[in-house]
């Protein structure tokens, strides 16, 4: 534990909290080596047994243990889930800048305990200058401009996305909700994981001088160890806390965005920050072997594409095959294929396009659309709809919590890549996105990056580009709080949260099992399946490819879940994902 927070000192009240907590939280423990139990080779890398976090009341699972322990704070001191994950959401925007974010955008699905359930739209817009070819060079080439730098850009939705969860749920005092994140604005203790992701994106950070001067302090990434602090992101947020979205939407924050904007070829105005509003949205809701899944709806594809391989998945009976079978990775690869396909084609912001999501999720179309499953042989892409490829993010986080009441909360929030467009605000500490990148730069081609989406999510003024985060909340057969999880991962978030969910539906896993086993990913092209290094046999991929799949081992770990299972005794058993390294807890 970092050592702010062992510290004692009388000045730091909240902290000292925090201490107190900490010391009486059930946290995760390693148990040895399981040898495979959770049906993944030997050779897979998180095969140890870990065993969740377990707790009677409340429990919260993200990516940093300062964020969980500030969302455990809140509970402690008497807020419930939304508090929490509003807390969380502002301490992760300072402690977890490549992807925790007051400059990006996200969406949350709530469910309270009496069972309604609720989603938040806070997805980021197109500002109104944008046009649809604006990244095209003279010859109509899609150019680096989506990504990097001031353009890539899209409107911010966190503030007002986190203002509007807690107007509607919350009950503790919005300024105190963002105590701990100024606190730590100014100054906290370097984790492992910021310094070494500073260190990888130290040479594109170096490019935007505010950039520099705030996550490069004297020319270079802090030290693990290092107080790093951060007085500009303090202010910002101070305002947000006097003001509410009104520090960020106007008034000062807002000037200092237009400003950073005219610096360069950036769009954003005053006029697209204050028209600015987060949208409540229906989940989309199913069911999947007697368990009803919520999940988030356009512009996110998460829950649409879910519930369509979800429900191809769902007519066979996977314990059967095994959880690493070839026949298991078939079946999944084989619904992956057929719904992304969809996901590109149809799916889009809906205030702009019509969506067909009750066709997308309909039980009827989903055992169509799999009908031509063959369990010889792997159905090419070709032969499966229209020729289009999901964008490959690179930084997401996802929250879970639930409450001491038994409200849930699942959120997940980005600024898209890595430090988003590496453009951070002069004067206001904080990176804007580069979200404008999920749009189809240029429909129907592939861009530079071999990534080819729909004409319905081509960049309009105002519009919100389609996403793949999933944030999701499951009940059990009885309907009763079961799961809550989501993950980072850009295209593959869809498959790792239902692959979690999986392995604890219809294989038993415990939370830890069911979020430590390997994954595979399929999203219609390119053609091919991938794997996590050491998570299938060889010969399971020798067999695969006899089927006509191409396999191939991915470049790097898939997702980061956060999860939280309820137990049949009302037990919470959380557990942060091994893959990059957080931490769950309750109490
Ligand atoms: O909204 C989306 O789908 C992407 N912008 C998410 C990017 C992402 O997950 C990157 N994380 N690893």
């Amino acid at each position: 534990m970092p050592d702010r927070i062992r510290s004692s000192s009388s000045t730091r009240p909240l902290l000292l909290l925090a201490v107190a907590l900490a010391s009486s939280l059930l946290g995760c423990e390693r148990l040895g080596s399981e040898q495979g139990s959770a049906g993944a080779p030997q050779a897979w890398e998180y095969s140890e047994a870990v065993a969740p976090a377990q707790a009677s009341s409340a429990m919260v699972s993200t990516t940093d243990r300062l964020g969980t322990l500030a969302g455990l704070r809140i509970m402690e001191d008497g807020g419930n889930a939304v508090d929490a994950a509003v807390g969380i959401s502002f301490v992760l925007a300072v402690v977890n800048p490549e992807a925790g974010n007051i400059g990006g955008g996200g969406f949350m699905v709530i469910r309270l305990a009496d069972g309604d359930t609720y989603s938040l739209d806070y997805r980021e817009r197109a500002p109104a200058a944008a046009t649809r070819d604006m990244y095209l060079d003279d010859r109509g080439a899609p150019t680096l401009r989506s990504l990097r730098g001031h353009s890539a850009a899209g409107v911010p939705g966190s503030v007002m996305g986190l203002w509007e969860a807690h107007q509607r749920f919350g009950t503790i005092e919005w300024p105190v909700l963002l105590e701990p994140a100024i606190e730590l604005a100014q100054g906290f203790e370097v984790s492992e994981r910021l310094a070494s992701s500073l260190a990888r994106a130290q040479s594109s950070l170096e490019d935007f001088y505010a950039t520099r001067e705030a996550f490069l302090p004297g020319g270079a990434p802090p030290a693990i160890g290092a107080i790093f602090r951060q007085p500009d992101l303090a202010k910002t947020l101070s305002r947000v806390r006097d003001n509410g979205p009104g520090g960020f939407y106007t008034g000062v924050t807002a000037d200092l965005i237009v400003d950073e904007m005219r610096r360069a070829d950036g769009l954003i105005t005053h006029s697209d920050l204050s028209g600015y509003a987060a949208i409540w949205r229906e989940p989309v809701s199913f069911r999947y072997r007697g368990h009803t899944l919520h999940s988030m709806a356009p512009p996110s594809s998460g829950g649409a594409t879910m519930a369509l391989i979800a429900q191809i998945v769902e007519g066979y009976d996977l314990p059967s095959f095994g959880r690493h079978s070839t026949q298991t990775v078939h079946v999944l690869a084989e619904a992956s294929r057929r719904a992304y396909a969809d996901r590109n084609q149809a799916l889009a912001d809906p205030d702009f396009v019509e969506v067909p999501l009750d066709r997308m999720t309909s039980r009827d179309y989903a055992r169509a659309r799999g009908a031509d499953i063959s369990m010889s042989a792997a159905t090419p892409s070709q032969q499966v709809g229209p020729a289009v490829l999901v964008s490959e993010g690179a930084e997401t986080t996802h929250v879970s919590v639930v409450d001491a009441m038994g409200n849930a909360v699942a959120l997940t929030t980005t600024l898209n890549s890595l430090y988003g467009s590496r453009v951070t605000v002069a004067g206001a500490g904080f990176l804007l996105n580069n979200e404008m990148d999920d749009f189809a730069t240029r429909p129907g081609f592939p861009n530079q990056f071999g990534l080819v989406q729909g004409e319905r999510n081509a960049i309009e003024p105002g519009k919100r580009m389609l996403s793949a985060m999933t944030p999701t909340i499951v009940e059990d057969r009885d309907g009763e709080l079961f799961l809550v999880l989501g993950s980072p991962g850009g295209s593959t978030i869809i498959t790792t949260v239902f692959q979690t969910i999986v392995n604890v539906v219809d294989f038993g896993m415990d939370v830890s099992q069911s979020v430590r086993a390997p994954r595979i990913h399929h999203q219609h092209l390119p053609d091919r399946i991938q794997y996590e290094r050491g998570g299938l046999l060889p010969t399971v991929v020798d067999s695969l490819r006899t089927l006509g799949h191409t396999v191939e081992e991915r470049v790097g770990t898939s997702g980061d879940v956060q999860a939280i299972l309820v137990l049949p005794d009302g037990t919470l058993s959380g557990y942060s994902d091994p893959r990059r390294g957080g931490w769950a807890a309750g109490f």
